[in-house]
């Protein structure tokens, strides 16, 4: 009977650090800085639902924005036959993200950051669309990370068929097409302009 207690005991611990191994702990904000990189090469046959790119797109919502004017829109190309759209619409990206299960078309609605009754603000304009839509995406490719994807920016695109393909109004300017995956390429870091050359204290 004696011995009993002590098994508990000892059972009880080899659980714990089972558990505790198994679950495996959320990167830190400085691990997702320095683990996100622009993918060129992603796994072939891995999927991601669509539960996963709401998830993704949630975080997107914790962006701040002009005035909280909310303007970033995205379409998500998830079907075999949108994501194969897609990759005859991004010219020489095409090969780099051909096995990205996912592409979200990044756009925001005009005249409402930086809007006043219709009117601009200042000389900023619908510019301050685009910062929002810059910060939003900012969010999408961090939570993506965090959520152990990858990601690449693809500016290169042609955003004519993409409006066609995705019936997107033309009162929203299409930004970037964000390729989302899994990597297949372990990413060298490019080489940063030193700090002091971008940066001046008063
Ligand atoms: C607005 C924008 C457009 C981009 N367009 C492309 C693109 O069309 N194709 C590409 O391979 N990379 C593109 N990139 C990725 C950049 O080349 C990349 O972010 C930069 O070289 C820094 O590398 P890093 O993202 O790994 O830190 C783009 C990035 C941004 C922010």
């Amino acid at each position: 009977m004696k011995h009993i207690l002590p098994c508990i005991c000892l059972f009880a611990a080899l659980l714990t650090t089972a558990c505790t191994e198994n679950r495996s702990a959320a990167p830190t904000l400085d691990e997702v800085f320095a683990t996100r990189r622009s993918i060129r090469d992603y796994q072939a046959g891995k999927t991601i639902s669509e539960a996963e790119v709401r998830e993704l797109l949630t975080a997107t919502q914790n962006a701040p924005s002009w005035a909280n004017q909310q303007p970033s829109k995205y379409y998500v190309a998830i079907s075999e036959e949108k994501r194969a759209a897609v990759l005859e619409l991004i010219g020489g990206n095409k090969d780099r993200v051909i096995n990205a299960p996912v592409f979200l078309i990044s756009t925001y609605e005009r005249g409402k950051s930086g809007f006043f009754r219709g009117q601009p603000v200042d000389s900023t304009g619908d510019l301050w669309g685009a910062y929002d839509n810059g910060l939003s995406n900012a969010y999408l490719i961090l939570k993506a990370r965090a959520m152990g994807f990858d990601t690449l920016i693809m500016g290169m695109r042609d955003a004519d068929a993409l409006r066609a393909l995705f019936n997107i109004p033309e009162d929203e300017t299409i930004l970037p097409v964000i390729a989302l995956g899994y990597r297949a390429q372990d990413p060298t870091t490019p080489v940063h302009r030193p700090l002091d050359e971008v940066l001046r204290f008063f």
